[in-house]
């Protein structure tokens, strides 16, 4: 009895952790453990011997599973201690210095137009940059020999030799998301579609690759009286000035009609571009009534429903937000104008919090 005390009490003091602890345990008291089997010879005794055996090796037992529950506890409390010791923090230690990236102009002013249109009740839509040619140009109403076709100095997809159907394009236009919207979703709707457009340019304000974004409005009696307020909201949160003017000019696009491209008021000075003053004017973007062969084509009865469009490039509105000279620096990746242009990445803009602070 004594040789099993000493021996076991031993171990239980050398367990340098809780797995080797409950090997200990088994060996000791499990069912088959040395003391357990100890305890079974009890009934081949004569009762006297019985009797001061059990008793004693209750006692060991017990004495035993004491140990055991002492050194676990320590076990445990050491474990804690070094687990506190290792994930300690030094919550005085100053923040780190500003976040190494930045947000893109083009990026942040597509979170900002984002915010505003969404506020108004526009959900965002998405479509293929990769595009068919039927909804790029036939289905907007842009037919074979149109010259808008040549226009948009369209970037053709080449196909297989021998396969003569019409080239797959990348898409000169957000516009085709119209389309795809009002497949998807049928009339009333209500909808914006940033994007990538592509077409063969380049200069100081255009790239070969570029953003717009496009809206669409479709309900029962919605007017170019929306159309107005809609972009007079959204001109006078998204250039944050109260006084923002604007001028609808008639124009013409296949897909719409009657059409305008609406102007901003704005003056320079010093090469400085002031929105909402002056006596200059500077195109935003293009607009108008969705024509009833684009809404026939995207499967909406233009007898029941109609509505507006728009569309505007999104390099363009940065450019004239942020004062950013040159369209093509947008995507020369060059460090230093990105940390120039860039904006903090976790300022998130939303209409009721400030766009762009
Ligand atoms: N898709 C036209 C372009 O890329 C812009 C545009 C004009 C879009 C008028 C429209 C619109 O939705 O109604 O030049």
């Amino acid at each position: 009895m004594d040789d099993l005390r000493q021996k076991y009490l031993a171990l239980v003091s050398g367990a340098g952790d809780e797995a080797t602890l409950e090997d200990v345990r088994l060996a000791a008291l499990g069912k088959k453990g040395e003391i357990s089997l100890k305890m079974r010879e009890l009934g081949r005794m004569d009762p006297e011997m019985r009797q001061a055996t059990g008793a004693a090796l209750n006692r060991l037992k017990d004495e035993i599973d004491l140990a055991l529950r002492a050194k676990k506890a320590a076990l445990g409390d050491a474990a804690l201690d070094a687990r506190l010791k290792d994930e300690w923090l030094d919550v005085t230690l100053p923040g780190r210095p500003r976040a190494q990236g930045t947000i893109h102009p083009v990026s942040q002013v597509g979170e900002e137009v984002t915010a505003i249109f969404a506020d108004m009740g526009f959900a965002v839509a998405e479509g293929p940059q990769i595009e068919s040619d039927w909804y790029n140009f036939d289905a907007l109403n842009i037919a074979p020999e149109h010259p808008a076709r040549q226009e948009h100095d369209t970037f053709f997809m080449a196909r297989e030799a021998g396969d003569d159907r019409p080239p797959h394009v990348l898409r000169t236009h957000t516009s085709p998301v119209q389309i795809r919207a009002m497949q998807a979703q049928g009339a009333p709707i209500r909808v914006i579609a940033p994007g990538r457009v592509y077409r063969m340019d380049m200069d100081q304000t255009h790239a070969p690759m570029f953003h717009q974004l496009e809206g669409l409005a479709i309900d029962r009696d919605i007017s170019m009286a929306n159309l107005k307020w809609v972009l007079e909201e959204f001109c006078r949160a998204f250039f944050e000035v109260e006084g923002v003017e604007l001028r609808f000019r008639a124009s013409h696009f296949p897909f719409t009609e009657p059409s305008a491209e609406v102007d901003i008021r704005c003056s320079w000075d010093k090469g400085q571009l002031k929105i909402g003053e002056g006596d200059g004017w500077m195109e935003i973007l293009g607009s108008g009534m969705v024509h009833p062969k684009v809404l026939e084509a995207a499967g909406v009865d233009p007898d029941a429903w109609q509505g507006f469009a728009f569309g505007m490039g999104i390099d363009r509105l940065a450019m004239l937000k942020y004062g950013i000279p040159d369209l093509r620096a947008f995507f020369d990746s060059d460090l230093r104008w990105l940390r120039h242009y860039g904006f903090a990445a976790l300022d998130m803009p939303t209409v009721s919090g400030g766009l762009s602070r």
